[in-house]
C-alpha cells in the first residue's frame, strides 16, 4: 500500500533541522502542501521560502510550536486542519535525547523528552489517524531509532522512548491494516551531527551488552558517562537525538 504523498498534505514535526528538514526537501516535489512544525520559527520560515521558490504551486505552512507543551497540541491540529482541510501524511520526527546515568539526570529534561518523543507523537497520531481512516487513505511515519531496538547504558530515557515508538508503530500498523492508512517506522542509525556532537562521545555508542551490563571501559565508566552527560545537559553542551 502506497501512502498518499503525491498531491497530498504532509505534516512534518521537527522540520527545522536534521532528518525532518531532509524529509521536507524530499517530499516537497511530490506533495500539494507541507506543514512544517518545530520551535525555531526563523528556520522554518527560511525552509518554507526555499521550498516555495523551488516548487511552484507548493503550499507551505509554518507552525512554531513547542511539542513538549501538551496544551499546545490541540490548537496546533485545529489550526492545521482549518488551513489545509486535512492532513494526508503525518511524519512524527521531532525528538531529542540526552546522555547521563539515569539516577543522576535532571528530571525536567526527562519529562520534556517523554512529552516530545512519546506524548506528542502519540497524541498527534490519535488526532490525525481517525480522519485518515474516515477518508480511507493516509500515512503515518514515525521516526524511531536503532536505539529503539537495542540497549546501551547512558541513555535510559531516550532509549525507552524509542522502544515505545517501535512497539507503538508495529501495533498501530496492525490496528490500521485494511483501512487505507499505511504506518511505517523509520529506525535510523547514528546520523551526523547529533550523536557525534555529544560531549564525551568520540564515536556513536553501539549495543554490545545486555541491559544488565555495566557501562564498559570502551563506553566509559559510570562517572565518565555522568560527567559527559552533565556537560551535554549544560547550556553550552548539545543533546543527542
Ligand atoms: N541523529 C541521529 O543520530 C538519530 C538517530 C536515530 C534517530 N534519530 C531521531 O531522528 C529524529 C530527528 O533527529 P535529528 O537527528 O534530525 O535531530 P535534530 O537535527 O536535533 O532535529 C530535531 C528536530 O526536533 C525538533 N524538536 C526538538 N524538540 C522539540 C520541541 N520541544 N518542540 C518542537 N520540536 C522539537 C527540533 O526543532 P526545534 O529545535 O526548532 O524545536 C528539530 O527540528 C529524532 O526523533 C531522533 O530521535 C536521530
Amino acid at each position: 500500500m502506497k501512502p498518499p504523498i503525491d498531491g497530498g498534505t504532509v505534516l512534518i514535526t521537527g522540520a527545522s533541522s536534521g532528518i525532518g528538514l531532509a524529509i521536507a526537501k524530499q517530499l516537497a516535489g511530490r506533495a500539494k502542501a507541507l506543514v512544517l512544525v518545530a520551535r525555531r520559527r526563523e528556520r522554518l520560515e527560511a525552509l518554507a521560502d526555499e521550498l516555495r521558490a523551488a516548487h511552484g504551486g507548493l503550499r507551505v505552512f509554518v507552525h512554531a510550536c513547542d511539542l513538549s507543551d501538551r496544551s499546545a497540541l490541540d490548537p496546533l491540529v485545529d489550526e492545521v486542519e482549518r488551513e489545509t482541510g486535512g492532513v494526508d501524511i503525518l511524519v512524527n520526527n521531532a525528538g531529542f535525547g540526552d546522555m547521563g546515568v539515569f539516577d543522576l539526570t535532571h528530571w525536567p529534561k526527562n519529562e520534556s523528552m517523554l512529552n516530545v518523543n512519546i506524548f506528542a507523537l502519540t497524541y498527534l497520531t490519535h488526532r490525525l489517524a481517525r480522519p485518515m481512516v474516515a477518508r480511507g487513505r493516509g500515512g503515518i511515519l514515525n521516526v524511531g531509532s536503532t536505539y529503539g531496538l537495542s540497549f546501551t547504558p547512558g541513555y535510559a530515557t531516550y532509549i525507552g522512548t524509542k522502544h515505545f515508538v517501535a512497539g507503538f508503530s508495529e501495533s498501530l500498523r496492525a490496528d490500521l491494516a485494511g483501512t487505507g492508512v499505511a504506518v511505517t517506522q523509520l529506525c535510523p542509525g547514528p546520523v551526523k551531527p547529533s550523536f557525534s556532537r555529544c560531549p564525551g562521545i568520540s564515536r556513536p555508542l553501539t549495543c554490545r551488552g545486555s541491559s544488565r551490563s555495566r557501562p564498559s571501559a570502551a563506553r566509559g565508566t559510570r562517572s565518565a558517562v555522568s560527567n559527559a552527560g552533565a556537560r551535554a545537559s549544560s547550556p553550552a553542551g548539545s543533546s543527542a537525538s
